[in-house]
């Protein structure tokens, strides 16, 4: 398994194309257009309301303000941002290292809403900064993350904020538990490597980032990954390769790699409710300032 996790880290680019061409009609089909948590206050509350709440809360603790610039990093297909430029007088710029992702974006149209295919470890390239800055359940997936903050601090305006919902996995693990529960879900989805919330920490403040607030997610979370698990049991049941052909983007030839990538979404369900029970895995939120 070590050599994999060293091609997801060496080839992140070609990793995430591929697994996102292949996975993200079928997430989209048994998961949601979202491909991150909704937040619930309580057991009775229905999806909409929950994803509806979340996504005011990420929206008032970005505090945009008209004029505003603002970067969604990672920004899948889309509906987050959207919901972004919806809501505020922001001018607001989704980027994502998926074509395929990128094609499902480019459905929402907006005056105030754009989108470039581009790679976060490169966002201090581009020719902007940015007020706000938001990377919500794709952090796990960055080769480097230490250097990925470094250079989203480098395109934030003095007193910009970043949001960075991450999938940390928990302080003092020991190798063999990684082994048995996290290893086998960061295989199936392409993940080189999972960061602490204290290595946040620390690269937070090498960045000049200032700590508003942190807050572990998992107790308001967990219907996600139960539902994660529920989803999975229900597409196995109606799996077929010809579904699983038709579920592929056609813009990248993936051939028998992208059955297998759908194919193995089904352990990862799996594995990720085990690695969520077991304490593994934190769902973490983390607000910060640009100093
Ligand atoms: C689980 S999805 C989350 C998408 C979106 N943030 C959401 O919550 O719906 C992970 C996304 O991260 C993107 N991604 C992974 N690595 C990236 C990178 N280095 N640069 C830009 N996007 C990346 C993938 O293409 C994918 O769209």
């Amino acid at each position: 398994m070590k050599e994999e996790f060293e091609w997801f880290r060496d080839h992140h680019v070609e990793n995430m194309e591929r697994m996102f061409a292949a996975v993200s009609d079928l997430y989209a089909e048994y998961w949601n257009d979202f491909f991150h948590f909704a937040t619930f206050e309580d057991e009775a509350e229905d999806w909409s309301t929950a994803f509806e709440r979340t996504h005011r809360r990420y929206l008032d603790a970005l505090q945009i303000r008209n004029g505003s610039t603002v970067v969604e990093l990672a920004c899948g297909r889309g509906g987050f941002a959207d919901f972004l430029a919806a809501n505020s007088a922001g001018e607001v710029l989704g980027i994502d290292i998926s074509r395929s992702q990128l094609s499902h974006a480019r459905r929402h149209k907006r005056s105030n809403l754009r989108f470039l295919h581009h790679d976060i470890m490169r966002v201090d390239e581009l020719q902007e900064r940015f007020d706000a800055v938001v990377l919500m359940d794709a952090d796990c997936y960055l080769p480097d993350k230490g250097a990925a903050v470094e250079r989203i601090a480098r395109v934030m305006k003095p007193g910009g904020r970043l949001l960075l919902i991450a999938w940390c996995k928990r302080e003092g693990l020991a190798g063999l538990q990684e082994e048995l529960v996290l290893h086998p879900f960061m295989r199936y989805w392409g993940i080189p490597s999972l960061a602490t919330p204290a290595y946040y920490r620390q690269h937070f403040a090498k960045a000049g980032l200032r700590l508003i607030e942190e807050v572990d997610l998992n107790n308001k979370t967990r219907r996600n990954w139960d539902f994660g698990y529920d989803r999975a049991i229900a597409g196995i049941r109606d799996f077929s390769l010809a579904k699983a052909a038709q579920l592929l983007w056609k813009g990248l030839p993936l051939g028998a790699d992208g059955i297998r990538l759908i194919k193995e979404q089904f352990p990862a369900a799996l594995y990720i409710k085990a690695g969520f029970d077991a304490g593994f895995l934190r769902y973490t939120y983390f607000l910060l300032e640009k100093k």
